[in-house]
């Protein structure tokens, strides 16, 4: 069976399948060990798992590279760990960034806060204005960086001007694809050199992992994987276990992420108490056509701002009864943050306008609930 030829589902399931062989475990069991015996005198390469060469690591980074149509993949301790080495792999001291100015809070810190030590120099770019990627290439950038879908704002980036851009001049694009998956958007399908993503999300989906991942050409994540080695960023064998197991649901569990962001976001956009509702499914989305047309799905997350500003989404948190106030998202159970209290904590209000972040802005991660109970703990937490 040609591996090109399998689904995503069924690569989500099987990652590349094998021989059957009689009495063998049907699920690959967890190889919990540090070390492996090395053969005397042998040259061949030591397994350690600290080198992401543990069997469950492996098997697991395979699996991923399929799904995003790479060549290879390499899982870390943390998305914060891949975004990092990700680009350590393709930047020297006195290299030029040019990066989104719509990231992650925590990416946007380990570029102001820690790249800045390694002599790299950034420059952010508002993805709305997109003559300032070519103004802002420089003869010392070496790459690109874009998040898309932006959390937490949900905006949605047109990869392709970017990608055309990065080659003409020669500079590597990094893109982290984290709130869409690999089901609905493949980033390196669209001219992205590297892939990043926080495994903790959509690919594990039940929020009791942390983790991430790098895809893309052999050799830059076989730098990647280098790096891990040395800066000590290696999953452990039972967290690679459960990613395994949560991936084997992806494609179905994005399929009712996707069904219940878009009945959600449909019920929300109606509501008198809504001030405003970012989903790249409702035609209402800025970007709804660039969304239409290199999605394949618009995922679980909603941004939501609710009338009333901060009290009034205060009081919505502490109403609601499915969605849970926590720091996380892409789960199977709802999931609601703040990012006044976490990624963009200690952001004035002219930095969070800036952002897309208006007073009363909440961050809803749908999961795969019944979305008519999802629908009634928000009308119940809306009510006046
Ligand atoms: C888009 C994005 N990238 C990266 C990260 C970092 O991932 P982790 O928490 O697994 O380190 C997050 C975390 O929320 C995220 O939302």
């Amino acid at each position: 069976m040609k591996a090109q030829k399998l689904g995503r589902s069924t690569v989500a399931v099987h990652g590349l399948p094998e021989p059957h062989q009689d009495n063998q475990p049907v699920v690959a069991p967890i190889m919990q060990s540090a070390t492996f015996v090395n053969p005397v005198g042998s040259d061949r390469e030591v397994l350690y798992t600290r080198y992401g060469n543990n069997p469950n690591q492996v098997r697991l980074a395979r699996k991923y590279a399929m799904l995003e149509g790479a060549e290879e993949a390499v899982f870390t301790a943390s998305g914060m760990g891949a975004t990092a080495l990700a680009h350590l792999a393709v930047l020297r001291p006195g290299d030029h960034l040019v990066a989104s100015k719509w990231i992650y809070g925590g990416t946007l810190k380990l570029f102001d806060e820690e790249f800045a030590r390694f002599g790299i120099q950034i420059t952010y770019v508002d993805p709305t204005t997109p003559r300032l990627w070519r103004k802002s290439i420089r003869k010392t950038t070496r790459a690109i960086f874009i998040e898309t879908p932006v959390n937490p704002t949900i905006r949605v980036l047109d990869l392709a001007p970017i990608a055309r851009l990065a080659k003409e001049y020669g500079v590597a694009l990094l893109v982290d694809a984290t709130f869409a998956s690999p089901i609905n958007f493949r980033p390196l399908e669209h001219g992205a050199d590297l892939v990043i993503t926080s495994a903790t999300k959509y690919l594990n989906g039940h929020s009791d992992v942390i983790a991430g991942a790098v895809a893309g050409a052999r050799a830059v994540v076989e730098e990647v994987i280098r790096l891990m080695r040395l800066w000590g960023q290696a999953l452990d064998p039972h967290a690679a276990w459960l990613i395994e197991r949560g991936m084997k649901t992806l494609s179905i569990r994005m399929e009712r992420h996707n069904r219940n962001g878009l009945a959600v976001a449909s019920f929300l956009e109606k509501h008198s108490q809504v001030a405003a509702v970012s989903y790249p499914g409702l035609a209402s989305h800025p970007d709804h056509a660039v969304a239409a047309k290199t999605l394949a799905g618009f995922g679980g997350m909603i941004g939501l701002t609710v009338k009333g500003g901060t009290a009034g989404a205060e009081r919505f948190l502490k109403r609601l009864r499915l969605f849970t106030h926590a720091p996380s998202l892409a789960g199977v159970e709802s999931l609601v943050s703040d990012p006044r209290h976490t990624s963009h904590k200690g952001w004035s209000a002219e930095q969070l306008a800036a952002a897309g972040i208006q007073p009363g802005f909440v961050r809803l991660s749908c999961g795969i609930e019944d979305p008519e109970d999802l629908i009634a703990d928000l009308e119940q937490a809306l009510a006046r």
